[in-house]
């Protein structure tokens, strides 16, 4: 591993000496076809050319659970594409996920999986990208919402869910299932949809082509396993074949959502060797059955804790530097009692000083789960309180933890006076009116400008006052129910701190 790095950069200093040795190193014909093979396999174009747009020069918002990321421009042009790259710096984003300058990429871009693809298979492609046309298209603002516009968040993501690869065969299998193997684990990166992910968008690597809920778009990508019941298992590679190629296995399956679009831009272009090995790969994966026994065995509070705080508080309780406070040795959640801790889990806290706003989780969980949640963090990482928590307790407390950030409590005040009279100019006012799930983001966006003109307010006044001001009119809104109606004001309320925080690290 230190080998490597070191021999990457002895190739670049030397790069860097001879650069028209470089340029007399124009790639052949025959490596740019194969780069161009190599990144229909890939799919790079799904996601890398907009409809209608040239090829390759981004600027499609990709959708993800946390809202949309928009893809850069990857053709050749110096300015806005990636005309100035090295064959280092486009390995490193195959490889490991970070861009030139070294920053996280989302793993949107599926290199938890293109880790496995050759340097030389890399390099291939990346000569069929220069060969096309540089267009010059700047990017596009990315819509990512709290916390995962911050890319430093993705730090602890990258521990527990990114290993960087290399692809070994297994002596065991034939040729053409280690190539299938190669194509599904790696370039077609099969399981970045096929895979259960957590609740972090982490893919479950016990649970391999298990099946994954496409979150946010209402699809599911099946168990395509060798599973004879839930898997492919019962089907011929002739079937598999048939499907991959052409989207429809007669009598099996039609391609319909996704899947569609894989089939479109990707799987259709390969060869049938490539898709046979395909098929015989999947035929001989290991046999995945998801739903006989999914439960996650954990600590009291463990699995609760992922799902309901970690995006935010990180799953190692560090929080994220500047915009939510660690949970790891804070006195508040060490203190004597649990009680202050219960209080915010169930009520949440408004926004101060840096700070996001903490939705409050109010009647969302039962009291066991709020104490088993409260004894999680003050126990884990390090941090040592007493498992003192209990559901009577968290029942008790309850009734007097009344937030409007909960759903449980009236709208707040808006302050300063200055704000509560912005707020109330009728083009505000309307535009608050206007609010529904899916224009959210842009009617925030709206607003902001209009509020944030005079004295301008602190960032966690304009995420409180306006959170206040949405409230009444979100809690009139009947013809959503009362749950959704906590739901669109929680999401209102960590929109707005994503629209003013913009002294975060790592935004687009
Ligand atoms: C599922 C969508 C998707 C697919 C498939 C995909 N990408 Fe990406 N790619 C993205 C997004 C989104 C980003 C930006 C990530 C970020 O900003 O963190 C990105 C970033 C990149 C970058 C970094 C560019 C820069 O300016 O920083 C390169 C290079 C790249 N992709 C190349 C490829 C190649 C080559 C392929 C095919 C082998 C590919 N991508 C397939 C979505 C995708
Ligand atoms: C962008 C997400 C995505 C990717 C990437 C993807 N799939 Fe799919 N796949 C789906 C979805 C969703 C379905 C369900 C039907 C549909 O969308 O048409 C599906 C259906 C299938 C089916 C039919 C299963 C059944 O039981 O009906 C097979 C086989 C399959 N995919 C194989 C693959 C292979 C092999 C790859 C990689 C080369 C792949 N898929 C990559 C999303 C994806
Ligand atoms: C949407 C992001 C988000 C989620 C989800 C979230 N929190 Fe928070 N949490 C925050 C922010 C931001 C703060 C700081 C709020 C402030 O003081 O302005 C905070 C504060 C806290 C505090 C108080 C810390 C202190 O120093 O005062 C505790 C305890 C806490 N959270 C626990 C939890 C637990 C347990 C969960 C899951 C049930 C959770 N949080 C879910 C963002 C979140």
């Amino acid at each position: 591993m230190h080998r490597a790095w070191f021999c990457q950069l002895v190739a670049g200093l030397l790069l860097v000496a001879a650069p028209a040795a470089m340029a007399a190193d124009a790639p052949s014909p025959d490596i740019v076809k194969r780069g161009e093979y190599l990144a229909r396999a890939g799919d790079c174009f799904s996601c890398h050319t907009n409809a209608g747009g040239a090829t390759m020069a981004g600027g499609r918002q990709v959708e993800t659970p946390y809202g949309t990321i928009s893809s850069p421009n990857i053709t050749p042009d110096p300015d806005t594409g990636i005309g100035k790259w090295s064959d280092d710096d486009f390995y490193k984003v195959m490889h490991q996920g970070l861009g030139r300058d070294g920053t996280y990429l989302y793993p949107v871009m599926p290199f938890d999986h293109y880790t496995l693809v050759t340097r030389d298979d890399a390099m291939a492609i990346k000569a069929f990208l220069f060969s096309l046309p540089p267009v010059h298209a700047p990017r596009p603002p990315s819509h990512l919402e709290f916390p995962f516009n911050v890319r430093t968040s993705l730090a602890a993501w990258r521990t527990l869910f990114f290993h960087e690869g290399t692809f070994k065969p297994d002596p065991a299998r034939s040729d053409a299932q280690n190539r299938g193997a190669y194509l599904v684990e790696g370039l077609g990166h099969c399981g970045a949809c096929h895979t259960p992910r957590n609740a972090l968008s982490g893919s479950k690597s016990g649970e391999a082509l298990g099946g994954g809920e496409i979150t946010g778009q209402g699809w599911f990508a099946p168990n395509i396993s060798s599973d004879v019941r839930e898997g492919i298992g019962a089907w011929s590679q002739q079937d598999l074949v048939d499907y991959l190629k052409k989207g429809v296995a007669p009598g099996k399956a039609v391609v319909a959502g996704p899947m569609a679009e894989v089939v479109h831009t990707s799987l259709q272009y390969l060869s049938d060797d490539d898709l046979n090995a395909i098929a015989a790969y999947l035929k001989v994966s290991p046999a995945q059955s998801l739903f006989p026994d999914r439960h996650l065995v954990s600590a009291p509070g463990a699995t609760d804790y992922l799902n309901n705080c970690a995006f935010c508080h990180q799953p190692d309780g560090k929080g994220i530097s500047g915009a939510v406070p660690p949970l790891v040795g804070n006195g508040v959640v060490m203190a004597g009692g649990p009680q202050d801790v219960i209080r915010t889990i169930l009520g949440g806290l408004q926004a101060h000083e840096q700070y996001g706003p903490m939705p409050g989780l109010g009647t969302a969980l039962s009291s066991q789960q709020v104490a088993d949640i409260a004894n999680y963090v003050r126990t884990s990482w390090g941090n040592t309180a007493p498992t003192t928590a209990t559901a009577a307790m968290a029942d008790d407390l309850g009734k007097t933890t009344k937030t409007m950030l909960s759903g449980t409590g009236d709208c707040t005040k808006i302050e300063p006076d200055s704000l509560a009279t912005a707020v109330a100019a009728p083009g505000v006012a309307a535009l608050l009116h206007q609010v529904d799930a899916g224009n959210m983001q842009q009617k925030i966006a709206a607003i902001l400008p209009m509020v944030e003109t005079g004295a301008k307010p602190a960032q966690a006044d304009l995420v409180n006052g306006l959170t206040a001001a949405y409230c009444p009119i979100v809690k009139a809104n009947t013809t959503i129910k009362p749950e959704q109606q906590v739901e669109w004001l929680q999401r209102f309320a960590t929109l707005v701190y994503s629209g003013v925080a913009t002294a975060t690290p790592g935004q687009d």
